[in-house]
């Protein structure tokens, strides 16, 4: 950055100072010979005020010509304004115009459908609600890393082109040279349970890929998902350890994301739950209440989104509901020794109907155990000899989750839909931009 350049955000310390800020015009206003120019520059908004009696022709005339968008460089004294758009002014002294915006800039301030919006993300991303939103994922991002550091876990990163297939849900595929079909990855928790017995406690944070074929507000074809897995963690300890991670999340976004959740007009007292023990409910009381409340779900289905809100609605907290049964659930999970139609898992509901944000489990630790389940699956089962083999040389006792941090953040922000939680959101027909 051009070290002369002022941050907007960096204002407070220049009250009274002549500085130079370059940014983008955001709204435009003039009385006379006095104009007004919100401006914006990533880091916060301030206002700008021209007297035409104050600068150069050629800087009056700049302003005159300035459009919505149009990119500037302001040099001018720096005053504290209560009532000013962001609280500090700017008493132009010099404008330069560095690139000008046609006045055919497609978003305007008026209502977009959400179709347009999307064809122009690039644009929309320029809006201080998809900024606000954007920076309430930054922090829950580094929120993780700080979160597990301190618990001295071990970050790997887990390959994206893969052999071996994790969950059931679609998969996106190619050729990989003479090796055959390559997938991308589900999920990378296979991988995650080899370094766990390298490493002991490990995470893993990165893109997966789900084919899926639905349009919900839920689901998007990439996504990002945080994996931690932990040797010799039950699947108590492991819901523990969620427990304390998504309180640390909502909390740490509350702690130093004010600001994007006015923006947001987020509520935040509906956050305030975090704070109380989450609810552990097994499946089968899960189910009992769903149909209680008009459900038609039978003990065996996996939970649909409506059975989650009614569920998450009694209690009005984040809801464990445990030990599903195990046709609903993926081939890897550990077997219930006290209902062996049922594995001990956990999936973690957000509140306010927004469902299932943490899938995890312990792990069939078992080698004919998880072999048979893999088999029933109708898995290949040559593409998972290593991951077999991590039974036989040295089992272990270990469990792990996976947070979808798109899901996490429409929850914190109170965003309906989880298309706004990613910069470019790849759907099932969408791919652009
Ligand atoms: O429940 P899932 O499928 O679990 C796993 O992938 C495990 N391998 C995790 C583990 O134990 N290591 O997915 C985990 C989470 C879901 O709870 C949800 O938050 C998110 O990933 N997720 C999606 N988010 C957006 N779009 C989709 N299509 C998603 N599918 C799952
Ligand atoms: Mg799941």
């Amino acid at each position: 950055m051009n070290k002369s350049t002022t941050r907007i955000a960096d204002l407070k310390h220049h009250v009274g100072a002549t500085v130079t800020v370059r940014a983008w015009v955001t709204h435009l206003r003039s009385k006379g010979k006095l104009g007004f120019a919100v401006m914006r520059d990533g880091t916060g908004i301030m206002q700008a005020v021209v007297v035409k009696a104050e600068v150069s022709e050629a800087a009056w005339e700049s302003f005159t010509q300035l459009t919505q968008e149009a990119s500037v460089a302001l040099v001018g004294e720096v005053r504290a304004d209560a009532r000013a758009p962001g609280g500090f002014e700017m008493g132009v002294k010099e404008l330069t115009l560095i690139g000008a915006s046609p006045l055919d800039y497609p978003i305007q301030p008026k209502e977009h459908g959400i179709d347009f919006l999307l064809d122009n993300r690039t644009f929309w991303l320029r809006s201080q609600r998809q900024g606000a939103i954007m920076r309430v994922r930054h922090e829950l991002e580094q929120a993780v890393h700080d979160f597990f550091y301190s618990r001295d876990f071990i970050r790997c990163d887990t390959p994206i082109l893969t052999a071996a297939i994790g969950e059931r849900a679609g998969l996106f595929s190619t050729e990989y040279f003479e090796e055959g079909p390559a997938y991308l990855a589900q999920t990378g928790q296979l991988y995650g349970e080899a370094l766990a017995a390298s490493l002991g406690r490990i995470y893993t944070f990165g893109p997966t890929f789900r084919a899926e074929k639905s349009k919900t507000r839920r689901h998007l074809t990439e996504f990002w998902m945080i994996e931690p897995e932990m040797a010799w963690y039950d699947q108590d300890d492991n819901m523990d350890l969620q427990e304390d991670f998504v309180r640390y999340l909502v909390e740490r976004v509350l702690e130093r994301r004010q600001e994007e959740l006015k923006v947001l007009e987020r509520d935040t007292s509906k956050l305030d739950c975090v704070s109380q023990p989450f609810m552990r409910l097994d499946y089968g009381d899960a189910v009992k209440l769903a149909q209680s409340k008009g459900s038609d779900i039978t003990w065996g289905d996996d939970l649909g989104a409506p059975d989650e809100a009614l569920i998450v609605d009694e209690y009005q907290r984040p809801v464990f509901v445990v030990n599903y049964p195990k046709e609903a659930k993926a081939f890897y999970m550990k077997e219930n020794p006290a209902d062996p139609r049922t594995v001990r898992c956990a999936d973690l509901l957000a509140p306010e109907g927004r469902g299932e944000i943490i899938g995890g489990s312990q792990r069939e630790d078992d080698y004919d155990k998880i072999l048979a389940r893999l088999t029933h699956e109708g898995l290949p089962v040559e593409a998972y000899g290593w991951y077999l083999d991590l039974r036989k040389y040295g089992t272990f006792t270990h469990s792990g989750f996976g947070l979808g941090l798109e899901r996490t953040i429409a929850w914190i922000c109170g965003i309906e839909h989880i298309r706004e939680c990613i910069p470019f959101p790849r759907l099932m027909g969408r791919i652009a931009p």
